[in-house]
């Protein structure tokens, strides 16, 4: 018999790979007994319609764990994946498995079938037991109406699934078109699935800036390929454009993801923008980005007041920074208006790219 999850979880601590973590301890027993059930029920399940049979309706099917970003679940649901001993098991990004599943219902209605979900789901669950989804999500309408259905069938199979989100299954799909034909997959999912929050210590994936370089200088194409293994190691690769209203105007923020924002200092600091537009942000950001900060004169004073400004802001708000400049903080405003206020800026620039800069704020 192979480890016990929270063993192997306790292993890696004591290695010194990961932090140890009470919550992520707890979702790994929650995994192992999910893994202890498909482990034992698999020999039974050989016969292809013992498999089609009614899900029994003891215990539950599978996991959603979901929670807040870098808790952990990827990895926790990786580990549980790796160490699941089931034959016909796959682990597949959500949303590569449903332009899968699209692509196999436009071949499937060619044929003329009346439902097409149906053949689609059980070639999906054939010799399948164990599935194993990242990032459950549901932006798209053609998604959103039919994922009921096609997991029906999925439960149905006896297939396991294991999932991890950002949401709860409730917040799915959130305000999306004909949303009321979507909340029987948020029931079938809550029915049939364990749903668990990792509530884990922090953000792991931003801890692992404490203690690195977050200024570069200059801001050439170095430093624009470290910021951006930095930025694709933040966000796993995901973004989005989020727009701020404030006071009634749009700001744009067109590179997003929970709570990181990546910016250039022209528009951040070369555009109009006051105080109220820079707390919005801090409002919406943990983490901020801002590239290719210049070397400012008495010509760029109204630039250099406003990057007072967005540094106070996000100094008062714990926001971590990293970025791109032309020098270092104490040479970026000498001369011009406001120079010697700058002294204070330079100092909180510094502080910010502490070891410890931010993570009181989690
Ligand atoms: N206890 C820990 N100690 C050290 N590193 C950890 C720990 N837990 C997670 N990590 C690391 O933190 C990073 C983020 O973890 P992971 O990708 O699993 O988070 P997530 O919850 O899936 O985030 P998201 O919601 O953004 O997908 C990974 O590189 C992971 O290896
Ligand atoms: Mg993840």
């Amino acid at each position: 018999m192979s480890q016990h999850l929270t063993a192997l979880y306790d292993t890696r601590v004591a290695e010194g790979l990961l932090r140890p973590d009470p919550a992520q301890r707890a979702a790994m027993a929650r995994l192992e007994s999910v893994r202890e059930r498909l482990e034992q029920e698999a020999p039974q399940r050989s016969g292809f319609l013992a498999r089609f049979r009614k899900a029994e309706p003891m215990g539950k099917q599978g996991l959603y764990l979901w929670g807040g970003v870098g808790r952990g679940k990827s990895m926790l649901m990786d580990m549980f994946f790796q160490h699941s001993g089931v034959t016909g098991k796959r682990r597949v990004h959500f949303h590569a498995f449903m332009q899968e599943v699209q692509a196999a219902l436009h071949e499937a209605r060619k044929t003329g079938v009346d439902d097409a979900i149906k053949p689609v789901a059980e070639a999906i669950a054939r010799d399948l037991k164990l599935l194993c989804f990242d990032e459950m999500q549901i932006t798209d309408i053609a998604d959103a109406m039919i994922v009921g259905r096609l997991f029906e069938r999925l439960f149905e199979a006896g297939v396991v699934i294991v999932t991890t989100s950002n949401r709860h299954p409730k917040d799915l799909y959130k305000d999306g078109l004909n949303r009321q034909l979507f909340l029987p997959f948020i029931a079938l999912l809550e029915d049939r699935l364990e749903v668990d929050e990792l509530d884990a210590m922090t953000d792991y994936r931003q801890d692992r800036l404490a203690g690195e370089q977050v200024w570069f200088t200059p801001a050439d194409t170095t430093a624009a390929r470290a910021i951006d293994l930095i930025w694709n190691d933040l966000t796993g690769g995901r973004e989005e454009a989020l727009t701020l209203e404030v006071k009634g105007r749009d700001v744009p923020v067109p590179r997003f993801w929970a709570g990181q924002a990546r910016m250039e200092f022209d528009d951040l600091c070369g555009k109009p923008l006051g105080p109220a537009d820079y707390l919005a942000l801090v409002g919406a950001v943990k983490l901020l980005v801002v590239e290719h900060i210049p070397v400012m004169g008495p010509a760029n004073a109204n630039e250099a007041k406003r990057f007072v400004t967005l540094i106070d802001a996000l100094y008062e708000g714990h926001v971590r920074l990293v970025a791109s400049a032309d020098a270092v903080p104490e040479a970026l405003y000498v001369e011009g208006a406001g120079a010697f206020e700058f002294e204070r800026t330079a100092s909180r620039l510094r502080e910010m790219q502490g070891a410890g800069w931010g993570a009181a704020s989690d």
